[in-house]
């Protein structure tokens, strides 16, 4: 009996460490992601367009349950790599760019990329917070991101539950992450017809007390 209950945790815990992403429609944008959810209320999710050929941007939802801060590296560690850090203030979100050459709080990144919000994906309810955003110019042929041309790459997902020391300020110093680790994504799941349909949605700060 013994032995029976650990090899079932054994293999529940297996289990568990196979991250991947699935798909997930946000029930306010009813935008289709493949995305990965942690059991802290951590999400993250990806759509892109059909055909991949030279396309730079993504369409990506991020959020957590609470108040604490969620992020991803676009390309999987955390160092050198294109970072996006998003947390709510009161009713609005707060996403900036990060990029860091060392473990530590990362700056904000300056690039060509943007972050232009989708205003139906993007709320705060009583349990989560949800912000769906373009990014665009966001796909880099440095290795700062996955390439446009990938079936599948592995991103990174970080989150701490408490919420930076300064949240009205998008360059908030954040304390590290109390989770962290990276995922498998399946992008070749996560393209979509509807890309360009989704896309034209986003509108530069819509939401009031919105910052990006
Ligand atoms: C004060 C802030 C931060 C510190 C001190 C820090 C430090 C570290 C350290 C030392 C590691 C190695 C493994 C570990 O010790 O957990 C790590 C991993 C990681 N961090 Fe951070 N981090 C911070 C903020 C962030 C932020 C804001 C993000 C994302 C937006 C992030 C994303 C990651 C990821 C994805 C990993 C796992 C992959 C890897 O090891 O490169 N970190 N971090
Ligand atoms: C989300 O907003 C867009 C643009 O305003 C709209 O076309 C779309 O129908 C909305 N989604 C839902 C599910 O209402
Ligand atoms: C949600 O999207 C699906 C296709 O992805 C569509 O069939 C459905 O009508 C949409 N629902 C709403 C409420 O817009
Ligand atoms: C709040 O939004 C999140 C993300 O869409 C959802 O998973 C959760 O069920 C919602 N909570 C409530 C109480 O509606
Ligand atoms: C992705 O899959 C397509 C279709 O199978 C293939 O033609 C292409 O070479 C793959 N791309 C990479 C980078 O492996």
């Amino acid at each position: 009996m013994t032995k029976l209950l650990t090899l079932l945790v054994g293999g529940i815990a297996t289990l568990a460490a196979a991250q991947t992403a699935a798909p997930y429609t946000d029930a306010k944008s009813n935008i289709t992601f493949q995305a990965y959810q942690h059991t802290t209320g951590y999400f993250l999710g990806l759509a892109l367009p059909n055909d991949p050929t030279g396309n730079t941007d993504v369409i990506v939802t991020i959020g957590g349950k609470g108040t604490g801060w969620s992020g991803v590296s676009l390309a999987g560690p955390m160092k050198n790599a294109l970072l996006v850090l998003a947390w709510p203030n009161s009713q609005a979100i707060v996403g900036s760019f990060r990029k860091t050459a060392q473990y530590g709080s990362p700056l904000i990144a300056t690039g060509t990329f943007t972050q232009t919000l989708i205003a139906n994906g993007t709320y705060i309810n009583s349990t989560h917070w949800t912000y769906t955003f373009l990014c665009s110019k966001c796909i880099q042929t440095d290795g700062t991101t996955f390439a446009a041309s990938a079936n599948t790459t592995v991103l990174g997902y970080a989150l701490n539950s408490a919420a930076p020391s300064n949240k009205a300020n998008a360059a908030s110093s954040v304390s590290k992450h109390t989770s962290r680790g990276q995922v498998t994504f399946d992008l070749v799941k996560a393209r979509s017809k509807d890309f360009a349909t989704w896309k034209a949605w986003a509108t530069p700060k819509v939401q009031q007390g919105f910052q990006a």
